[in-house]
């Protein structure tokens, strides 16, 4: 495929970190990570990882029932993480740098302490009453349908005052926007200006699949599939979300967000969307005139396997339109951390260079370029609501632990005790460790973003699977201009043996077992979970 002279914007070719400000770096001696705290680790993220992008979690005001997700005042700083004028700080500390800056955006709910949500509680003849959902009980004094909320419980409560139920998915005290009302739809898109205005090269857009819902808000049917032992509280996990999700007119809205996108030069919106394939590929608009990175989280759900992560970007390099760009997620603020999911550090490893190696953006979640693994939180310090609502096992704490600098108290996050526990292994498992050793997970971090900017075929290249002859083998060529690279990943705790025809000696980029020099892909060994990225 050429590329030459091809225009590239740089969401495609960068990698994207995200960074939850809370667990990030501690610069007041508060236990929370803060935005000044960011800028004090820059030359960490540019000079020492190389990416190329960060994302920020809310920073918002907000009483923080939700970590942030729970916006009380769409254009500002809480207190807790700095200030406006820090964020700017932080904007042209970026900037300089040559690191663009990513914020979230949470447009499905607010806060219920936001003032338009007190305004819109107040009555009912509030300016304010339709910038919500509202719905009268049924006759028998019950919810206006059965939806429940993905953290448990039903996905509406009644405001005894005004005698309504009001929408919402999350907690209740994150009540829905209603997007059908054009106000809310021009306050909405003004939040974006007022970001961008501030130098904000991009959005991630929370839960966007939401916003509409069916007109009706019909209930939603059972779930057949729903899996056994869900606590009795998960009406959510027992319902299949046809009328909540997804709705066909979401995408007039999602065109409206691009247009306020395409006022200011080449800033990017990504989506957090959980959709099927078919409903996925939709957001990226019939002409690309919607997202440009609908998040695509299929490798985090799927087993660990070579064939089934194989079958998963084929599908998906199927799927895509011709103007459709891809990208990759191994984890973030929602889930187990990959170490801990994929079975161990040697996996990490694996899917480090799968993850950079593939066509596509990739997202890198803070701590995973040091092999992060679940924090143990012990029973009394759960703080995130899923996990307080719907049992232990489900909390997202475990991902949401300090990133470790270095081996002093607090890992260098903190002086005093932070919000959530450092992880036990913090003394080995550190920034300052991992840069000494040239075995580490962030060494591979380093050297596979390092290769990736070097090479025109990984950042742009086409991508085309080959057939690896043993199972448990995810080999593939990325190619651009002239320039071929070529992966090679078993996936298996044994040797392998795996032969690629019809290429020439390999040149190894790198090898996540450290191996260097020449090799020959027609007749090839693996070592025990190596990947190796050769250019031919
Ligand atoms: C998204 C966020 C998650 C949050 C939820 C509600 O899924 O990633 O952290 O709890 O939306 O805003
Ligand atoms: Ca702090």
């Amino acid at each position: 495929m050429s590329t030459v002279g091809k225009p590239y914007h740089w969401w495609q070719t960068g990698v994207v970190y995200q960074i939850y400000p809370r667990s990030f770096q501690d610069s007041n001696g508060d236990g929370i990570g803060d935005l000044a705290g960011i800028i004090l680790r820059m030359d960490y993220l540019k000079d020492t990882l190389g990416v190329d992008a960060i994302w920020l979690s809310p920073f918002y005001p907000s009483p923080m029932v939700d970590f942030g997700y729970d916006i009380a005042d769409y254009c500002d700083v809480d207190p807790m993480f700095g200030d406006l004028a820090t964020f700017d700080r932080l904007v042209a500390e970026a900037h300089r740098r040559g690191l663009k800056v990513i914020v979230d955006y949470v447009p499905n709910h607010t806060s219920d302490q936001h003032a338009w949500f007190v305004e819109s509680r107040a009555s009912r003849q509030s300016p304010k009453r339709e910038w919500y959902i509202w719905r009268d009980p049924k006759p028998d004094g019950s919810p206006p349908n059965n939806w429940g909320g993905f953290f448990g419980g039903p996905a509406w409560t009644l405001d005894p005052a005004t005698g309504q139920y009001y929408l919402h998915q999350f907690v209740p005290e994150q009540p829905e926007l209603n997007w059908r009302n054009p106000e809310v739809v021009r306050a909405m898109l003004d939040v974006l200006r007022f970001w961008m205005k501030r130098g904000v090269d991009g959005f991630r857009m929370d839960v966007v699949g939401l916003l509409i819902k069916d007109a009706e808000l019909r209930d939603n049917p059972p779930n057949p599939n729903a899996p056994a032992g869900l606590p009795p509280n998960d009406i959510f996990g027992r319902q299949l979300h046809t009328y909540s999700e997804d709705q066909d007119e979401v995408h007039d809205l999602i065109r409206q967000i691009r247009c306020t996108l395409d006022e200011f030069p080449d800033r990017v919106g990504i989506g957090e969307l959980w959709g099927d394939l078919p409903r996925w590929v939709k957001y990226y608009g019939e002409n690309g005139d919607e997202l440009q990175l609908p998040f695509n989280f299929r490798l985090i759900h799927l087993p660990w396997k070579a064939e089934a992560l194989q079958a998963s970007v084929d599908a998906l390099e199927a799927a895509l339109p011709p103007f459709g760009w891809p990208n990759y997620v191994l984890s973030n603020h929602d889930q187990a951390r990959f170490a801990s999911r994929c079975g161990g550090q040697a996996q990490a490893r694996v899917a480090a260079m799968l993850l950079l190696s593939l066509r596509g953006t990739p997202t890198v979640y803070y701590g995973d370029e040091l092999g992060l693994e679940n924090g143990v939180i012990p029973p009394h310090k759960i703080q995130d609501p899923q996990g307080v609502n719907l049992g232990a096992h489900r909390t997202r704490d475990v991902a949401r632990t300090p990133m470790q600098w270095d081996a002093r108290p607090q890992a260098g996050f903190s002086s005093v005790e932070p919000w959530l526990p450092v992880t036990s292994d913090f003394e080995v498992r550190n920034v300052a460790a991992q840069l000494q050793d040239p075995s580490s997970v962030l060494t591979l971090y380093r050297r596979l973003i390092a290769v990736r900017r070097g090479s025109r075929a990984l950042q742009v290249g086409s991508y085309r699977p080959l057939e690896a002859g043993a199972p448990g083998v995810f080999a593939f060529v990325r190619e651009a201009d002239g320039e071929r690279v070529l992966a090679a990943l078993n996936f298996n705790g044994e040797p392998v043996q795996v032969a690629f025809p019809g290429f020439g000696a390999g040149q190894i980029l790198v090898s996540t077992s450290g191996r260097e020099g020449e090799v020959a892909p027609a007749d090839l060994t693996l070592a025990p979970h190596e990947g190796l990225l050769m250019t031919l």
